[in-house]
């Protein structure tokens, strides 16, 4: 199968990735961090966009799943020379690759790159649409932070308008029964947000009952050409940013990373004990191992798997 949205898995899938990752979290914490589960398979990472978090933990979850990993991005490769998607993914299928990840700028990239290779393909991205691995980790971190998912309140606050992050983290937390909101000025709320079934706040009042804060990155570089959403940065940190002060006993607080100290929230916020922003990130290393294993495992209704390598 390949992970392109969220709407991609059910449930159950994402059950199963909780309990693989489970595995995958223990191997972490060996001091010989490898197993052989994808010995002689041949990942490609193709990052588009700039990347630290997502490239980082995909390339390390190769590696210790014994994969062959190999890492493209733009610079530095013909894309810069003028090379068009579908020309890179039909030049890197000669070497047939089983699994590809991708982030691309353009909103269903990772969708247009399925028609051209027989690998399975990975969204870690694709412009303002969704960024299915981070909900991913995001629910498993929650999951290892309280145990259940069902019932839990989190609001998501801040740029939706650009954010695929919001996009796949509203509907995968709804799939797994949380009771999910968003929060910001209605300029960072994108149109048509009432097709998306979920309560819009424009005050921080709505945190009071939640358990979780979910930070969104202030994401200009996605606005460019367009009118700027906020006044300005100053401006919107005095009204929307998250501090200690403004967060209620026992709050946790989340945010998929690059943050912006003192814009989104304070820098103390970002170090205290009520932030999961580095929980998240060592989640993520787990969940991207049991996702790489989980697209090349058999699927119902799917043809036969990239055949395996000369034993
Ligand atoms: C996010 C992204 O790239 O969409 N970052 C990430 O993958 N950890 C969020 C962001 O850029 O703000």
């Amino acid at each position: 199968m390949h992970l392109i949205s969220i709407d991609d898995l059910s449930t159950a899938d994402i059950e199963t990735l909780f309990r693989l990752s489970d595995g995958f979290l223990e191997v972490a914490s060996r001091p010989i961090k490898k197993v052989p589960t994808l010995r002689g398979r041949t990942l490609i990472n193709m990052f588009f966009e700039a990347s630290t978090r997502t490239l980082t933990s995909f390339e390390l979850a190769g590696k210790r799943l014994s994969a062959d990993v190999v890492n493209i991005k733009a610079s530095g490769s013909s894309v810069s020379k003028g090379e068009s998607l579908k020309d890179t993914i039909l030049t890197l299928e000669s070497y047939r690759p089983d699994i590809l990840v991708m982030r691309h700028d353009k909103v269903g990239a990772c969708r247009m790159a399925t028609r051209y290779t027989n690998a399975r393909v990975v969204n870690a991205g694709d412009g303002s649409g969704e960024h299915p691995t981070q909900c991913l980790l995001d629910l498993y971190s929650l999951r290892r932070t309280y145990g259940s998912l069902e019932g839990l309140k989190v609001a998501i606050v801040g740029d939706v308008l650009r954010s695929r992050v919001a996009r796949s983290n509203v509907f995968g937390f709804r799939k797994m029964g949380i009771d999910v909101r968003l929060v910001g000025p209605p300029t960072l709320m994108p149109p048509g947000i009432e097709q998306w079934d979920v309560p819009v706040y424009d005050d921080l009042s709505a945190l009071e009952d939640v358990d979780v804060v979910y930070l969104l990155r202030m994401q200009l570089e996605r606005a460019k050409g367009t009118v700027p959403p906020v006044p300005s940065l100053r401006e919107y940190s005095r009204i929307w940013g998250l501090s200690p002060q403004r967060l209620r006993s026992g709050q946790r607080v989340m945010h998929p990373g690059p943050i912006n100290r003192g814009v989104e929230l304070t820098g103390d916020l970002a170090d205290s004990a009520p932030s999961l922003i580095l929980h998240q990130v060592e989640s993520g290393l787990a969940v991207r191992m049991g996702i790489l294993y989980h697209v090349l495992a058999p699927h119902p209704g799917e043809g036969p798997l990239v055949e395996e390598p000369l034993a």
